[in-house]
């Protein structure tokens, strides 16, 4: 398989990278940021996630935040993660159609995450597909390559969460390695299982950085085909209700290493990388990105 010669990046830091910093980020500093992000070329953005404010009191603002940007940049793609119908709804008043509605492949990570076993979860969806048909659903596979509660996930058991999935009319799955436990092996043998299986799907894959591989395994995801990658600014990231979740696949070092092998983003490297250092300095999050601070003899074609 031929590596796409263009690579959509849908960043999450506004909403993975924020959730997991417990000091609250005014709503100005949020805005800043993602406007630093839009500026430098993004097109599709995670902005925030309508979950209940008792549990992640950092995303108290997410009409706030949905509504400026959905009125400032109509164009863009805006989407938020939602944990539950209530927070399908939030969204939909606010004008967002794209949404990403988490369920995890394991039980003990989506008791934890959403307090609510799988079954409960794909019956939720099905009540929102119902009521919500004008919306587009990205389903966000959550521990797919393996559970800090269960362990293993097993090839099979994605398989039939996917064809769970696909029966209810899902087309696009986000792949999320929550804690960044998967390999280049796992990643091209569940891949290969899948992408022959459900060519109508559009797979997506979120992957943490937790042993340095971020790279490496989104790398060979989009070797192996896939299109849609999800990378967060400065690598911010992690899931509150994951033990030893780290930082995500970093989008600045990402776009400078799809740059040097010619592979279209859209994305200004040098901006990119401008917005992240404002991140660093302002925000005291974790950050798995690497190096900040570049020559500008560097160059990158964008
Ligand atoms: N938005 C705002 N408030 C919500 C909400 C939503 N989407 N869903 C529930 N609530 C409120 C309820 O109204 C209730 O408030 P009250 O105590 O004032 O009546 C409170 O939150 C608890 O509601 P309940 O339905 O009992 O939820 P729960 O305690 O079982 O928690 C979730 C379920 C899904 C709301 C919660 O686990 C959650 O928000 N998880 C977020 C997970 C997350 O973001 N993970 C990281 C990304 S993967
Ligand atoms: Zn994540």
């Amino acid at each position: 398989m031929e590596i796409n010669n263009r690579i959509e990046i849908i960043e999450v830091g506004p909403r993975d990278g924020f959730q997991s910093i417990k000091e609250f980020i005014s709503t100005e500093e949020k805005k800043k940021i993602i406007e630093g992000i839009i500026e430098s070329g993004v097109k599709k953005i995670q902005l925030t996630s309508f979950v209940s404010p008792k549990h992640i009191p950092q995303m108290q603002d997410a009409e706030e935040i949905a509504k400026y940007f959905l009125n400032k940049y109509p164009e863009l793609e805006f989407s938020a993660l939602v944990p539950n119908y209530r927070g399908v709804k939030r969204a939909y008043e606010m004008g967002l159609r794209n949404i990403a509605y988490v369920i995890s492949v394991s039980e003990g990570h989506n008791k934890a995450n959403v307090n609510r076993s799988v079954d409960e979860s794909f019956v939720e969806l099905e009540k929102i597909l119902a009521d919500f048909p004008d919306i587009n659903i990205t389903l966000d596979a959550a521990t797919t390559f393996g559970c800090p509660f269960d362990g293993e996930v097993s090839y099979d058991k994605v398989d039939s969460y996917v064809k769970r999935a696909y029966d209810l009319g899902i087309r696009t799955i986000n792949l999320c390695d929550t804690i960044g436990i998967s390999n280049p092996k796992q990643i091209d043998e569940l891949l290969t299982i899948l992408l022959e299986k459900y060519k109508d799907i559009e797979f997506q894959v979120h992957i943490h950085d937790t042993r340095n591989m971020g790279m490496l395994n989104s790398y060979i995801a989009i070797k192996k085909g896939i299109k849609h990658v999800q990378a967060s600014l400065g690598g911010m990231g992690g899931c509150p209700f994951a033990p030893g979740a780290s930082g995500n696949l970093s989008t600045e070092d990402f776009v400078y290493m799809l740059d040097k092998i010619n592979i279209e983003t859209g994305i200004n490297f040098k901006k990119l990388v401008n917005i992240a250092k404002e991140c660093r300095d302002n925000i005291n999050g974790v950050y798995s990105g690497h190096q900040i601070n570049i020559s500008d003899k560097i160059s990158c074609n964008s």
